[in-house]
């Protein structure tokens, strides 16, 4: 099957039928299952362990992924935490300084505080991933791209790396959605998302998820999952699968707009800088084509005076000035602030995430209103 009758087809709704013929799946709004008889269960006991909707959900994502296994979250960052459940005090990860700044302080604080060593590299150059190996070093986490300086990192080379070291490699896809990029066919271990974003897609849950490529990894992870309980409620499964569906036809219009936008911003005068893996001048724009199927929507830029930048939040109209990405709506952000405030202001510094520095989510609106809205915006 194609990707996009994936998008709405869970793999399984042949052998689950739903009662009454019912199209989409029925949210089971359970805590509990009652059993036919002792020792026998009807496939599901408890909904902090496995849900019905919620199964549909992760068998739909397993199989746009590639996975073995996927479970669904509460958030992305719980997705995150379960992964860095798998490793034990002294254990090292390699990571980027150019991450999502929820992933940066659960690493500097609750990661660390446990004992766990993270060393952050820029992770687009293979040689720094090789210097950073030590004895204790277990994982390499990347974005690609990365949020919010998009980043490109070379999957199937970091995915080498991490084979001929035994270490695992854990991509979050959450900038591609599994719809342009799928981390596990080019060698990874892991794939979190936060489905919060385009798997989603309305801005209206959150969520998030978990693929493991193999069986040791999955039970690892479901046995953490149903220990921990960070489970997906059976209503907001309903809501991710009913954004699923779209997410192809989202994503090839989000994308069209995006690379519309982008040219706008690079002709404009106000504008020093345009970060978009869809321009071919941006440096990880080859390696990007290789390993994905697309570009998607989210561009960073630059402004010539941080009052540039700030006149532009007052006066946008269509795009809303908010945290959060992949949703219908487009939604500008000032990374400074809000989504990367607890990342060190150094690193913040050295990566440009500065006053001067605003991060888009570009939504599936008409491109010339959005256009308009900041031509206005940056007058
Ligand atoms: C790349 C990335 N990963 C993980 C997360 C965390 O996801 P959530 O907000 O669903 O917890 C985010 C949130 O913005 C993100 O952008």
């Amino acid at each position: 099957m194609n990707i996009e009758t994936l998008c709405v087809h869970s793999p399984n709704e042949d052998k689950i039928a739903h009662a009454y013929g019912a199209m989409t799946v029925p949210i089971f709004q359970t805590a509990t299952f009652s059993h036919p008889g002792v020792g026998e269960s009807t496939g599901y006991d408890y909904s902090r362990q496995s849900n019905p909707t919620r199964t549909e959900l992760e068998e739909s994502i397993s199989a746009l992924e590639g996975a073995y296994d996927t479970v669904a979250t509460s958030t992305g960052m719980a997705a995150c935490l379960l992964v860095l459940e798998l490793f034990n005090s002294g254990d090292n990860i390699i990571s980027q300084e150019d991450i999502y700044g929820g992933s940066t302080r659960l690493f500097n604080t609750l990661g660390t505080e446990r004992g766990r060593t993270f060393t952050y590299v820029d992770t687009t150059k293979k040689e720094n991933v090789l210097n950073a190996i030590n004895k204790n070093t277990k994982a390499i986490f990347i974005e690609t791209p990365s949020n919010p300086t998009m980043l490109v990192t070379d999957i199937k080379e970091t995915a080498k790396i991490a084979k001929e070291h035994g270490l695992l490699l854990i991509v979050d896809n959450t900038f591609l959605s599994p719809y342009f990029q799928n981390p596990i066919k080019l060698g990874a271990d892991i794939v979190i998302h936060s489905g919060t974003k385009y798997i989603a897609g309305h801005n209206d849950t959150l969520a998030g998820f978990v693929c493991s490529a193999n069986a040791d990894i999955a039970e690892k992870i479901r046995f953490m999952y149903k220990t921990v309980g960070p489970s997906l409620s059976p209503f907001d499964s309903f809501l991710v699968l009913r954004g699923l569906k779209t997410l192809a036809v989202r994503m090839d219009r989000v994308q069209e707009n995006a690379l519309k936008i982008a040219n706008f911003l690079k002709n404009h005068k106000k504008i020093t800088n345009v970060y978009y893996v869809g321009l071919p001048e941006h440096p990880g724009y080859d390696i990007n084509k290789s390993q994905s199927r697309g570009f998607g929507g989210m561009i960073a830029f630059t402004t010539d005076t941080a009052k540039t930048a700030l006149d532009a939040f007052e006066k946008i109209e269509i795009i809303k000035y908010a945290e959060s990405l992949g949703g219908v709506e487009s939604l500008i952000t000032f990374p400074m602030i809000q989504t990367h405030a607890d990342v060190p202001v150094e690193v913040r510094e050295r990566l440009g995430i500065t006053d001067k520095f605003l991060r888009l989510s570009v939504g599936i609106e008409n491109a010339d209103d959005l256009i308009k809205d900041l031509e206005r915006a940056l007058e």
